[in-house]
């Protein structure tokens, strides 16, 4: 059965829960019903060029609405969903195409000419509007605007996704293995960051824009800068090593996906192996009742003692976590949710009133903190890297002796390893969509 197939199928299944889930929050939260707007284009200061647009992920929950700037969804239990489609009599710019059936026909699709045409939906005082476009400000009192606990409701929903979805995200895990595979056999022929760029969006037919966030692409030390975002047209001297974090995306959902490469034999392959063997096993635990900072702390130990057995760092596994050392070499977090969103929505919070779940001390950048559950797609991805300003720190700051520093001058042309893959949990075994995207080319 082809991917595009398998997806379509979902999709009445996953209209029909999301309808469900949505008549849930509003009648907890006492709205009637909800107009969500895609949001508008925004220009530049002082200038009549456009941002790329990016639309409301609460309206691509719904709909593959891409490109659909001020096409706006009322929602209302019992009632289809109603779509403002905006499809302007536009010359200046290709507007959008008309619905496509395998969606729209779950909608009442009302066609617009003009973009306020969501004005016209019959709300009233108990509807609540989620979006950013300036005319909701314009148009709606402020606490009917984004209500902050409808929002929670929405986003905790958010986090167990349907079959439809995680169909969406295997197909873009599989995209994106096509073009990571792609970007790496750039780099074995010696290509440039900005010309891997390229040959990655070229092997699957996506531009800049469509992709779920910044490619990084980091020859040797670039590597260390977390969202290194220059793509460098010039080769370095002499190549060590190759970063790239990228994804791609379909209907609006991302894959986030890195790999890490060698150019020669030696001890940072070696530790891209170690690390790769150890990502995989992190993977399977990800089963629901985990507690995912208990996982990301886990991590912290295992690349201590990574570091140790390559004898970059002095003290063991244990000690090097408790002082911190380990997170001058892994200063982010474990991963993420997964979704519409490349950091997807509601990774800290517990409830509709926004209870935070706290991170665990010494570990600011942890994007995830809840119990995991079944539906929850999510990232995996340990890393380590010699980053300057961190390493200056220790050094001035710390127990400067628990660094070997020759090892570090040694290795840190290299700049980092990180491997990333994109996890279902299941009931049972947790389903690796990107390790499966590669097996599958
Ligand atoms: N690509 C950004 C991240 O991995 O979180
Ligand atoms: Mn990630
Ligand atoms: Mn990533």
């Amino acid at each position: 059965m082809s991917e595009r197939r398998t997806i379509t199928e979902g999709y009445a299944a996953h209209i029909a829960e999301i309808q469900g889930r949505w008549e849930a929050a509003l009648e907890a939260e006492g709205f009637e019903a909800a107009l969500i707007h895609a949001g508008s284009m925004q220009t530049s200061f002082l200038d009549d060029y456009e941002y790329p647009f990016r639309c409301n992920p609460h309206l691509l929950w719904w709909a593959p609405l891409l490109r659909h700037h001020d096409s706006a969804l009322l929602v209302r239990p019992g009632r289809r969903p109603k779509l403002f489609y905006y499809q302007p009599d536009d010359y200046w710019y290709l507007p959008p195409e008309d619905p496509d059936s395998w969606w729209a026909d779950h909608f009442d699709v009302v066609m617009a000419n003009d973009p306020d045409a969501w004005l016209q939906a019959g709300t009233n005082e108990r509807t609540a509007y989620i979006g950013d476009a300036p005319c909701l400000a314009e148009h709606v009192a402020e606490t009917r605007l984004n209500p902050q606990r409808l929002v929670n409701r929405i986003h905790l929903e958010r986090t167990r996704k349907t079959p439809y979805e995680i169909a969406c995200i295997a197909e873009a895990a599989r995209l994106a293995a096509i073009a990571h595979t792609a970007a790496a056999q750039g780099f074995r022929e010696g290509l440039s960051e900005y010309e891997i760029h390229q040959r990655y969006c070229m092997s699957i037919g996506l531009v800049d824009a469509e992709l779920p966030y910044n490619n990084i692409v980091a020859l040797n030390e670039h590597s260390s800068v977390l969202h290194y975002q220059a793509r460098d047209q010039q080769l370095p001297g002499k190549i060590h090593s190759f970063l790239i974090d990228a994804g791609a995306t379909a209907h609006g959902y991302a894959s986030d996906i890195t790999r890490s490469y060698a150019a020669q034999p030696g001890d940072f392959a070696d530790m891209i192996e170690v690390m790769d063997e150890m990502q995989k096993l992190l993977c399977t635990a990800v089963v629901a009742g985990l507690d995912y900072r208990e996982l990301h702390l886990h991590t912290h130990l295992q690349i201590a003692g990574i570091l140790k057995d390559f004898d970059i760092i002095r003290p063991a596994a244990e000690e090097a976590v408790a002082s911190g050392l380990s997170s001058v070499f892994y200063p982010h977090g474990l991963g993420h949710f997964l979704g519409l969103q490349t950091h997807d929505v509601a990774g800290l919070i517990a409830d509709a009133d926004g209870t935070m779940i706290p991170r665990p001390e010494g570990h600011p950048f942890l994007r995830l903190t809840r119990v995991l559950e079944a539906g929850n797609v999510l990232t995996i991805e340990p890393g380590f890297y010699f980053i300057e300003p961190l390493l200056r720190k220790w050094r001035e700051t710390g127990d400067a002796s628990a660094i070997n520093w020759d090892r570090v001058e040694a290795l840190a042309p290299s700049g980092g390893i990180r491997v990333e893959d994109n996890v279902v949990v299941t009931d049972g075994e947790p389903l690796n969509l990107t390790r499966e995207a590669f097996a599958a080319l």
